[in-house]
């Protein structure tokens, strides 16, 4: 397979399709952002590099940084976990505080913001500086100290962060937070202010399409059974209530961010990662979406 060919090939087909979307302005600062930005970066599991566009630009990660919180967590905590968090999409908007009340304090997922909170408050509970774990843990899987935290993004994610704060107090309310409200706030609008650009953030997940070993740490990270099962929450939860749309144009497991990335795995073949900021109501990228739709299109496989 020449995936360089493919690779621009949908990187030319989505540039002159152009659909058009809004960057998130909801954080200030990811506003700055040139909507225009547009990079692909596929990664198979022989370390080969393939890229179009802006693909070597480091962007802000945002809610991907999620899949590698919950990664660092399923391997700590093993079933407890899943106690405090459950594993069904949710059908609502990704920081929800209505359906928290509802599910009486038990997230719906680990990829919707109150689900994140639970597994960064694990994090906080387990590690005495969980930051600089989350960044170890991402330069060890990635093979590289790739990982900066944009110091912008993450003051403007805390001047407006109520949301995500209320949602932690409701889960403390359930009994199902244990740390400082403010000192998970804070480890989490860092790692979602982590940057990378499309080969770092491909090559972070690359373990996810490797049964969970990673060829640049040279290790396993997580079991082939965990791998598959982290890999069925970002099929089923990792773009909130476009996850069914997501699984029916792509059918790949993936998870977006607000940033604009997506990140996604075709198991036992490769990884790749996608960013253009522009995004749609849902606050998934238009580009990101449309250019993996054609690539499995094009690729005439998928997982189905
Ligand atoms: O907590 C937030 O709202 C952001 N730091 C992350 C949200 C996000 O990326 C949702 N993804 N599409």
């Amino acid at each position: 397979m020449d995936y360089q060919h493919l690779i621009e090939e949908v990187y030319q087909e989505v540039r002159s399709k152009d659909p058009r979307g809004k960057v998130a302005n909801y954080i200030p600062e990811l506003e700055s952002v040139d909507g225009e930005k547009f990079g692909i970066a596929l990664v198979d599991l022989e370390g080969n590099v393939f890229g179009a566009g802006d693909y070597q630009e480091p962007f802000s990660i945002q809610s991907i940084s999620k899949v590698h919180t919950l990664t660092m967590v399923a391997h700590v905590f093993h079933e407890k976990l899943w106690s405090k968090v459950n594993v069904e999409p949710s059908g609502n908007p990704f920081n929800s505080i209505a359906q928290l009340e509802f599910e009486k304090g038990i997230p719906r997922n680990p990829f919707i913001n109150a689900g994140a909170l639970v597994i960064t408050d694990a994090l906080t509970s387990k590690f005495e500086n969980p930051i600089e774990k989350i960044t170890r843990f991402i330069n060890d899987v990635s093979g590289k100290e790739c990982v900066k935290i944009n110091q912008d993004v993450m003051d403007s994610e805390l001047d407006h962060s109520e949301r995500n704060t209320a949602l932690a107090y409701f889960l403390k309310a359930y009994k199902n937070f244990d740390n400082k409200v403010e000192d998970v706030i804070n480890t989490y609008v860092s790692h979602c202010s982590i940057e990378l650009c499309c080969v770092d953030l491909a090559r972070s997940i690359s373990f996810l399409a490797n049964d969970g070993y990673s060829i640049y740490a040279k290790r396993e990270i997580v079991t082939e059974s965990v791998a598959r099962r982290i890999n069925a929450l970002m099929l089923t939860c990792g773009f909130y209530d476009e996850s069914g749309e997501f699984a029916f144009r792509v059918g790949l497991p993936g998870k977006s961010g607000v940033g604009g990335g997506v990140a996604a795995v075709m198991p036992h073949k490769f990884s790749i990662a996608v960013w253009s900021p522009e995004l749609n109501e849902k606050g998934n990228s238009v580009k990101s979406i449309l250019a993996l739709e054609l690539l499995t299109d094009k690729l005439k496989f998928s997982l189905f």
